[in-house]
């Protein structure tokens, strides 16, 4: 199987290197996705508090011949971050003339456990993986299908991971690299009552802190790091003004760590903040997309908690 891209350490070492040097120190979301954090993360979407995967279930399966409508038939569906594709089986399940189907992702064990299982239960799809980072610019694999209309799926409101800025960026490259007329399927979690927000990212289980503190084992065995995980404890709010659910790893302790060639000191007490999960009303998102796609049809779940769009490039 063709590799087109990998995670690249050097990357990792100066992002990390760059975020923890910062007066409010920080590390992105991404790197919490080793083939510990995605199973995670899949725990996750299982939780009572985490209603997100539940609502965009509901959604996807209460309009799926609509959803299967507006792709179309002969597609090529591209999944940005598409962890174990399980929201995926829904849309091929019901889309019977896709003909590709590819998987981008930046955990390489994964996606390629996953891609596995997909071949084997639709053998009529020809499914490509690409391993790369989506917020860099990747190329897609060039296939019998490259001329067919292409289809961006990018469920889960991964986008609210993103600043709005940020998001903007990846909106535009995502167009840039695919060709005329493409359209989006996306995920988009919605504002609601706080209590509902800050629930879903501090479950009972205490799953969501183990998800938050793998970051840091991550680090430590991929940048020969020695972060001491039990001397971090899980915060995460809800930022109003911000509108954005905030993680953070608090230091319980005064003490130094060191990452690959740089030492680095914690007061008691301060914070690496490790990720942001922006919540939208239906306006601002379209707000958001405006410059490079129109919404052509919106659907929520029942509670309004959730909304899936389908955007076609301007
Ligand atoms: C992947 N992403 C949309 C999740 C979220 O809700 O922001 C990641 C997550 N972080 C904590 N729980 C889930």
């Amino acid at each position: 199987m063709e590799d087109f891209s990998s995670v690249d350490d050097n990357l990792m070492q100066k992002e990390v290197a760059e975020g923890l040097s910062k007066s409010q120190k920080q590390l992105p979301s991404k790197y919490f996705y080793d083939e510990k954090g995605s199973d995670l993360f899949e725990q996750i979407t299982r939780l009572d508090e985490y209603y997100l995967t539940r609502c965009e279930k509901e959604i996807l399966q209460k309009n799926i011949k609509e959803i299967a409508d507006y792709i179309g038939s002969d597609v090529m569906l591209i999944e940005l971050g598409s962890g174990s594709s399980y929201k995926t089986r829904f849309l091929l399940e019901e889309l019977s003339y896709l003909s590709t189907y590819i998987p981008v992702d930046i955990s390489e064990e994964f996606l390629l456990k996953t891609v596995n299982r997909l071949r084997l239960e639709y053998p009529k799809i020809s499914i490509i993986p690409v391993f790369a980072d989506y917020t860099s610019r990747f190329e897609l694999p060039i296939t019998e299908g490259s001329r067919q209309n292409q289809v961006v799926f990018f469920p889960g409101s991964t986008i609210g991971n993103f600043d709005p800025q940020e998001a903007q960026e990846l909106l535009r490259n995502i167009a840039g690299i695919t060709g005329e007329n493409s359209e989006m399927l996306i995920g988009v979690d919605l504002k609601k009552e706080i209590d509902v927000l800050e629930s879903a990212y501090n479950d009972q289980q205490g799953v969501t802190a183990q998800f938050n503190k793998n970051i840091l084992a991550h680090i430590n065995r991929q940048l020969d790091a020695n972060f001491e995980i039990e001397k971090f404890r899980h915060k995460a709010f809800y930022n109003e003004g911000a509108g954005r659910i905030e993680m953070h790893l608090v230091s319980t302790d005064k003490q130094m760590v060191s990452v690959g060639d740089h030492e680095i000191g914690f007061e008691e007490g301060e914070s690496i903040h490790t990720e942001n999960s922006y919540k939208y009303s239906l306006e601002e998102f379209e707000e958001l997309v405006a410059d490079w796609y129109s919404i052509e049809k919106v659907w929520t779940d029942e509670k309004n908690y959730f909304s899936m769009h389908y955007l076609k490039k301007k």
